[in-house]
């Protein structure tokens, strides 16, 4: 008897440059049938035929449809929201709040009557803490179900940064950044390692610093040097990364915004915490011993977010 496994889905909301690259590194990883959906049907459904058009270069079966009806959503095991304004020079995420909100009630209004309670949704529109938390309240989905992405971006600019200083490939540097994905991020140089060797072993602590203050910014140094938009290839290589361990049972562990419960201390807010992701979402977020210097760190993150949160629920 043979054996056919059924071809994965993700729906992709919003079919600007990180929604088209989402489906972009889908695509040539082979891992899914991918929906666009954008409010402009002509982005959508141009975006899909180009990337269509790709599949015999880039050699893939997958289908990939596009247009404005969020019908197409339908079947998704994933459901990535990229939906909102970018972020325009000068601005900080924050300043995106109330118009990002809005966009995001009426999104999530859509999603909900299409998709299954099985479907896992990832929010990549920032402000990403306060925007995952606006997704949450509107779709009502249980916290397994729900993330933001932003942990594995910025780690992923903490590790490139440590490797590009210290002339290594970025494939030996473990790393892991913490909290809300903002200024007040905090990057755990203590628990970095390259080829399993402690990083302060490698490293003087001034060029530490300024790596620190790097990633911290790293969004934001992007968003200066476009002039208009902000980053996309890294922030959709992230989110396929975290789709990967999900379509594929992987059972990897990244940082993610999680709805917390209780861990940390905290409860009802969505913050970047270690997560594990398994074949149904959320497996487990697990809490990690933070010296007296960290914990001051990730209480100030935490508190950023909780005032965005606080001004969000004022507005929305
Ligand atoms: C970034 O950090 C867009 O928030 C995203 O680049």
């Amino acid at each position: 008897m043979s054996f056919i496994r059924k071809k994965k889905k993700v729906a992709i909301i919003g079919s600007g440059f990180v929604g088209a690259s989402c489906a972009h590194w889908i695509l040539s990883h082979n891992l899914a049938d991918i929906s666009l959906i954008d409010r402009k049907d002509n982005l959508a459904k141009g975006r899909a035929i180009d990337l269509f058009s790709s599949s015999p270069l880039v050699k893939h079966d997958l289908q990939i449809q596009g247009g404005s009806d969020y019908g197409l959503a339908k079947g998704a095991d994933i459901v990535v929201i990229t939906a909102g304004l970018p972020r325009q020079p000068g601005m900080t995420r924050a300043d995106l709040l109330s118009k990002n909100a809005a966009i995001m009630k009426e999104v999530c209004e859509q999603l909900k009557k299409v998709v299954s309670e099985e479907t896992v949704f990832i929010v990549v529109s920032n402000p990403l803490d306060a925007m995952v938390y606006q997704a949450h309240k509107i779709l009502q989905t249980p916290r397994e179900k729900i993330l933001g992405m932003a942990g594995v971006l910025d780690t992923a600019r903490f590790k490139a940064f440590i490797a590009e200083k210290l002339k290594v490939s970025v494939q030996d540097i473990s790393a892991l950044v913490l909290g809300g994905h903002g200024d007040t991020m905090v990057p755990l140089t203590r628990l970095v390692s390259v080829g399993g060797i402690p990083l302060e072993e490698l490293i003087k602590p001034k060029d530490l610093e300024q790596i620190v203050e790097r990633t911290r910014h790293g969004g934001g140094e992007i968003v200066s040097l476009l002039e208009t938009g902000s980053a996309h290839y890294a922030p959709a290589a992230s989110v396929v990364e975290m789709a990967a361990s999900i379509l594929r049972d992987e059972r990897r562990i990244f940082p993610c915004a999680a709805l917390l419960e209780g861990e940390y201390g905290e409860r009802g807010i969505f913050v970047g915490v270690p997560c594990q992701l398994n074949g149904q979402g959320l497996d487990r977020v697990i809490e990690i011993s933070l010296n007296a210097e960290e914990q001051k760190q990730f209480k100030k993150s935490i508190q950023s977010v909780q005032a965005t949160i606080q001004e969000l629920n004022q507005i929305s």
